[in-house]
């Protein structure tokens, strides 16, 4: 077999990488380790940037998103038993965000490959990216019961944190940067009208809550846990409690409760692989960075990484120039560090860190205290949250 981009991943990244592509007839092939209902059961996160919004119409795929998401122009910071708005729109002179799930983001993706006929291979097993130093990468992979092998011009490594490309790379070509922060997020999903018509972050005692939503009959709440912590630990009673303790009272009163449909644990993460590209492998999306979920970066930067490296791809093919694939690591970067630097301040001012000590504590207060009396310091949240130009 043979392709021009082989794509190693079927998440966000690949797929609207894989879309452009299709879209301007540079033919690309679509290799994933697990089943497609397997990646449309995750449940992961759910606030477009108007780049990546800009983005999914540029790839067909953004007619659902449009009539069934929600934009926002505002969030709210709750702390001290208050509620204060930071008004993204008018304090980034009108833009906003779209509220709509990955995973209806990966459906709407994966619909529009298959109305174009784009090749993807489901339940691939040992999929192994090779040769990429040199001219003639290829992919072997088997499918089928087949050993298999995929010749390209290039490999698209979408495979998210734990996947194989990223390891496919000697370990001194690459830099790795991490930082684990001591707890973890307990998740839930209801079919109950959300407590508020935008999402809260709220900064407690007892720990960081955050309702959000995925439609205005689905609420998405997140509550602060420790890492050792397990879901049979977390009744829906005893989330549905402790998210109420953690609200302004206003708050917790009008919040209506359910029975949750799903329930899961996920740690704190910051990462950064560097470079993205060794000779004609690209790392992009989760399988280069993570971010801790609070400034709901993940998502918005596999899709500004699949802007820079599309162009790159677009520009060797049509106009026979190499600038933009050259650029792709440095430019990627450039705006995945200043997301690392937002997610660790979001998740630092908003979080209780139980080794911080007094003086610690104090700083946090003196952050939510300049944020709220400053529109300085909301302009500067509100630019960050709504996202970073490309
Ligand atoms: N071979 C083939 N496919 C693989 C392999 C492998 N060895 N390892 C992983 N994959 C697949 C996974 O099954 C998954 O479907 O690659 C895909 C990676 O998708 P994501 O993890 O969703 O990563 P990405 O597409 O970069 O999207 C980033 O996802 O995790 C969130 O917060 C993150 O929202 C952000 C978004
Ligand atoms: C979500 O809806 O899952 C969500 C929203 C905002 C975040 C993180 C997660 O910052």
């Amino acid at each position: 077999m043979r392709t021009q981009v082989a794509i190693i991943g079927s998440g966000p990244s690949g797929l609207l990488l894989g879309q452009l592509l299709t879209d301007a007839g540079i033919d690309n092939v679509i290799l994933e380790r697990v089943s497609k209902d397997y990646v449309l059961g995750r449940v992961r996160a759910g606030v477009l940037e108007e780049g990546m919004v800009a983005m999914l119409d540029e790839a067909g795929a953004g007619e659902r998103m449009h009539a069934e998401g929600l934009p926002h122009d505002g969030f709210d910071v709750a702390f001290d038993g208050a509620h204060h708005r930071i008004d993204l729109h008018g304090l980034t002179g009108g833009k906003r965000v779209m509220v709509y799930g990955q995973t209806e983001v990966t459906r709407d993706l994966m619909d529009r490959r298959e109305a174009t006929g784009g090749t993807s291979i489901y339940e691939a097993a040992n999929v192994s990216p090779q040769g990429f130093d040199g001219d003639a990468p290829f992919v072997t992979f088997e499918h089928g019961g087949k050993e298999q092998r995929l010749d390209c011009d290039f490999i698209a490594g979408c495979d998210g944190f734990h996947g194989i490309s990223r390891k496919s790379v000697p370990a001194d070509a690459i830099t790795n940067y991490e930082r684990v922060y001591p707890f973890g997020w307990m998740g839930i999903l209801a079919e109950v009208e959300p407590v508020s018509h935008e999402l809260i972050y709220a900064n407690h005692p007892r720990g960081f809550a955050l309702c959000s939503m995925r439609s205005m009959t689905r609420s998405r709440y997140y509550v602060q846990c420790s890492l050792d912590d397990r879901v049979e630990n977390w009744s829906d009673e005893r989330f549905w409690d402790e998210i109420r303790r953690r609200l302004p009272a206003d708050v917790a009163e009008r919040m209506k409760t359910t029975p949750s449909f799903e329930k899961s644990i996920a740690p704190l993460r910051s990462f950064v692989a560097e470079p993205m590209r060794f000779g004609r492998l690209f790392l992009v999306g989760d399988a280069a960075h993570i971010v801790p979920p609070t400034g709901a970066k993940g998502l918005n930067l596999a899709a500004s990484d699949v802007r820079y490296l599309f162009d790159g791809l677009r520009e060797h093919y049509a106009e026979k120039s190499d600038a933009g694939i050259d650029a792709y690591s440095a430019k990627a970067l450039s705006r995945i560090w200043k997301a690392e630097r937002f997610s660790w301040w979001m998740t630092t001012t908003l979080h209780r860190f139980d080794e911080q000590g007094a003086f610690g504590q104090r700083i946090q207060e003196a952050e939510l205290d300049y944020l709220i009396s400053s529109r300085a310091a909301r302009t500067a949240l509100a630019e960050n949250y709504v996202g970073l130009p490309y």
